[in-house]
């Protein structure tokens, strides 16, 4: 092994290591709570008792953070911590969107993957029919949240959840769906230069009308996470089909994403910023650093796979000496930095799937990880 992988494996394994110890510390402390949205890093949690009152997207990476947990140790204490965790979350009544992937895979899914919950199958199917009822086949898209004539990018993550539903079921339904919002994608999202718009309208016929966005600095930049979500999603969607449309629909997202980060290798929180002083979106930078090494250990012989590996690795580095977070008796962050939504939250937030994708990215590098999400 060369002196630079050498050192790199050094910082990753710290890196870690700093992380379980905050993640210990916050397990000690919460109890059986799932953490949500943070301020300054400490988040705001959910107990048995209030779950049912919960209504974010966010929820499922505070379950899926044992889950990873006990996957890279293999220790039972995550498993059974996490398995508590999951039939709390399998309280919170659902959220009527398209958000289903990011509230279900890392936590329900998961859970079945891991250990055969039925509880938790059930409730993942029951998701993956809520996630149905926001197709439309007049435009063939998922709408987003209260059922607009719209789509948003991210979706292609949370379609990851459909492929699942297919196998689990045998009913090729979900998938067919899935794949024809991701041909959608390909032909209203993606930009001629890999760039992601983030809002797609279309009348009620179906027909596309204008491009907008809602998280976004203006119509015609390039939110940053949307780009990132979906990186993964086509990456993951890549996995289960090998279809070639998927593979260059990456490789056009990752180019413009990794060609577009600031003088420290982070995104800021959307595309158009590149400067030292622009305000940064750390959760965007691990997404994207998760949905290349996904690609790359896809296809490990890849040339054009591995230069964007190579800049994935200089953005996890940057973001382990810039916005990790030492193990201190207050903040529950790994890592701040997070924008969740910049016209509402403002910056530098410790956001959780910040915080699990940051965690997902350490143990991608360190372990051959295949992800329970398939
Ligand atoms: N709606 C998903 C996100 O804000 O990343």
């Amino acid at each position: 092994m060369s002196n630079d992988k050498l050192n790199c494996k050094r910082i990753f394994t710290d890196a870690i290591e700093e992380a379980f110890l905050i993640i210990d510390r916050n397990f000690n402390k919460w109890g059986l709570k799932i953490p949500d949205m943070s301020n300054a890093g400490v988040y705001r949690l959910w107990s048995m008792d209030t779950i049912q009152n919960a209504d974010s997207w966010r929820m499922g990476f505070g379950v899926g953070i044992p889950w990873l947990c006990w996957q890279y140790t293999g220790d039972e204490h995550y498993r059974d911590y996490a398995d508590k965790l999951t039939d709390i979350f399998c309280g919170m009544p659902y959220i009527p969107d398209q958000c289903q992937g990011v509230l279900y895979l890392p936590s329900c899914v998961s859970a079945y993957k891991a250990t055969g919950n039925s509880n938790a199958k059930q409730r993942a199917l029951g998701a993956a029919d809520v996630m149905m009822k926001q197709f439309t086949q007049n435009g063939n898209y998922f709408m987003a949240y209260k059922r607009y004539k719209n789509y948003v990018a991210d979706t292609a993550f949370n379609t990851v959840l459909l492929h699942w539903a297919s196998d689990v079921t045998g009913d090729g339904a979900y998938y067919e769906a899935a794949k024809l919002h991701l041909e959608t994608e390909m032909k209203h999202t993606i930009r001629p230069d890999g760039s992601t718009c983030h809002v797609q309208w279309f009348d009620d016929s179906g027909t596309p009308l204008e491009k907008t966005t809602a998280q976004g600095y203006s119509f015609d930049s390039c939110w940053a996470r949307g780009q990132a979500w979906t990186m993964l999603g086509f990456a993951l969607h890549y996995r289960f089909t090998k279809n070639p449309a998927y593979l260059d629909t990456f490789r056009h997202l990752a180019e413009y994403f990794f060609a577009n980060l600031n003088p420290d290798h982070i995104s800021c929180w959307d595309l158009i910023f590149r400067g030292a002083n622009d305000t940064v979106d750390t959760a965007a930078s691990v997404i994207a650093v998760c949905a290349v090494l996904e690609m790359a250990k896809q296809l490990p012989d890849d040339t054009a796979l591995f230069k964007l590996k190579e800049k994935a690795v200089l953005t996890m580095l940057s973001i382990i000496r810039n916005y990790s977070v030492s193990y201190d008796d207050y903040i529950h962050s790994l890592i701040l930095g997070g924008v969740d939504n910049m016209h509402h939250s403002g910056e530098n937030q410790g956001l959780i799937y910040g915080d699990y994708f940051y965690l997902e990215a350490l143990v991608r590098l360190l372990t051959d990880f295949e992800t329970y999400w398939q």
